[in-house]
């Protein structure tokens, strides 16, 4: 098939590549000069594990443009720009509706045009309209990836969405995924529920990260562990494990954006979503609770304390540090300097905090002689703390219970605390 994505990004660059190494010619089009410039020297301009291998292994099916009139042979056009928060909570479509006007000119008849960007219920349907074109078909096929491990998600999907009234662009859908994907995870429903189980999917777990983190603040005061609790939670097939780990709440360019546009979608339908209502409040109020404890903690050591921070990107496996609650907490630590260390996020994150922090070669380097070590991703990397001797006292905050507690709370010189005991 001859395939367009429109926006190379964190979505856009994994599907083409993918749907690339499937045997299909990809078209990738970019409106950013400087991305663009990155991916036609060959280059990935994103850390995705794998993606720059994946890529080179496939390049000959790939192009790179910034020229929208590339995608006249295109069968499918896959929309993958952002569709970023805006003030109000609401999802911002002015570059979903810019791209559906600029591809309007060069579709094809027979030509099927599938949105992976996530956009709120009737979003669609104005997509539609504004192609204006009966011979075209508009799909809601909404993307599930996660950052870190979007590779492993395309060609391991839980499910796809193909959502659409039309049995012939479905069926079209169904035979690009079919040769690869068990069929059973493809699943048909009519567009709107595909706009809706893309935001209902994503509330539910951002709901179960808010849950767990209300618990461990339970546990806290009761005297119980928050990762038993967990494992005993998680043991109910019913309630699974997963998005059951307690930390600093959630972060990243899609679970505030898209509870927020969730809650905003459903006041317009003058439906009230309580439970995500409070989930976005309580997640968003946790990281300043968060960086209240380390600022304590810093005053029962003394204003000269050295402290390093492991960990920027909003989770781990990725260079991204949108709506990274790390960011947040750094930004409410009252003290000056702070020593961070991140595998991928430094140079994404130096451009969105201020110039107080000093950025460190190696998880080594960031945590020679501080005083307070304070864990706010989880990066496996910081594991190696497991293995590293305290010559001096070391408080040990580690927020994402990551460590081996044990390990840990055997060591000499380390006062541990994790969340949720
Ligand atoms: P991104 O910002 O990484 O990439 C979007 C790209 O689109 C950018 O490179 C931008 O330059 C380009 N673009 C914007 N307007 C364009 C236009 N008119 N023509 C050509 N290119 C254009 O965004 P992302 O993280 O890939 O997210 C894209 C969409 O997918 C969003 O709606 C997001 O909610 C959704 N989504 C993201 C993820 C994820 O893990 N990042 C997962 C599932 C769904
Ligand atoms: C999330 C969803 O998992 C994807 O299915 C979805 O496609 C994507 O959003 C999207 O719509 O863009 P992603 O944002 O990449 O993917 O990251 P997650 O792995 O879901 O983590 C989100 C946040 O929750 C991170 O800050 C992470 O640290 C946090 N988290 C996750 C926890 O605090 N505890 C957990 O148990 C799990």
């Amino acid at each position: 098939m001859n395939i367009a994505v429109i926006g190379s990004g964190y979505v856009g660059l994994p599907t083409a590549c993918g749907l690339a190494s499937f045997g299909h010619n990809v078209i990738c089009i970019d409106n950013n000069e400087q991305k663009l410039a990155v991916l036609q020297s060959g280059h990935m301009p994103l850390f995705e594990q794998g993606l720059q291998e994946l890529y080179e292994s496939n390049n000959s099916n790939i192009r790179f443009s910034g020229d929208m009139s590339d995608i006249q042979n295109a069968e499918l056009i896959i929309l993958a720009v952002g569709t970023p928060m805006s003030d109000d909570g609401s999802a911002n479509l002015q570059y979903i509706y810019a791209a559906a006007n600029e591809i309007k000119p060069y579709l094809q008849n027979g030509a099927i045009v599938a949105t992976k960007s996530t956009v709120p219920v009737g979003t669609n349907d104005e997509i539609e309209r504004i192609i204006d074109n009966p011979n075209v078909d508009v799909v809601s096929m909404p993307e599930f990836l996660r950052e870190g491990y979007a590779l492993y998600d395309f060609f391991h999907p839980d499910r796809i969405i193909i959502g659409t009234d039309s049995m012939d662009a479905f069926n079209k859908i169904y035979n690009l995924y079919a040769p690869h994907i068990a069929p059973e995870k493809i699943i048909h429903t009519n567009r709107r529920s595909a706009e809706i189980i893309k935001y209902a999917s994503n509330a539910f777990l951002a709901t179960k990260i808010h849950f767990i983190n209300e618990i461990a603040d339970l546990c806290e005061q009761a005297g119980a562990n928050v990762d038993d609790v967990a494992n005993g939670m998680g043991a109910d097939s019913r309630i699974g494990r997963k998005f059951l780990n307690a930390g600093i709440g959630y972060g990243g360019s899609c679970f505030p954006k898209d509870t927020n546009a969730l809650a905003y979608m459903a006041g317009k339908y003058g439906v009230q979503l309580g439970i995500v209502s409070t989930t976005i409040q309580g997640n968003y109020d946790r990281r300043f609770r968060i960086a209240e404890r380390i600022n304590e903690q810093i005053k029962s050591v003394g204003q000269n304390a050295r402290v390093a921070v492991l960990g920027l990107a909003f989770k781990n496996g990725t260079d991204d540090v949108r709506y990274s609650p790390a960011i947040d907490v750094i930004k409410n630590i009252h003290h000056n300097p702070i020593y961070a260390y991140d595998p991928q996020a430094m140079k994404n994150a130096s451009q969105v905090l201020g110039d107080n922090i000093v950025y460190e070669k190696s998880v080594h380097e960031c945590i020679k002689n501080a005083d307070i070590i304070v864990i706010l991703t989880e990066w496996p990397d910081f594991k190696e703390l497991e293995s590293v001797t305290f010559g001096r006292p070391t408080v040990i905050l580690d927020y994402r219970n990551l460590l081996d507690e044990n390990i840990m709370q055997s060591k000499e010189n380390v006062t541990y605390k994790r969340i949720g005991k």
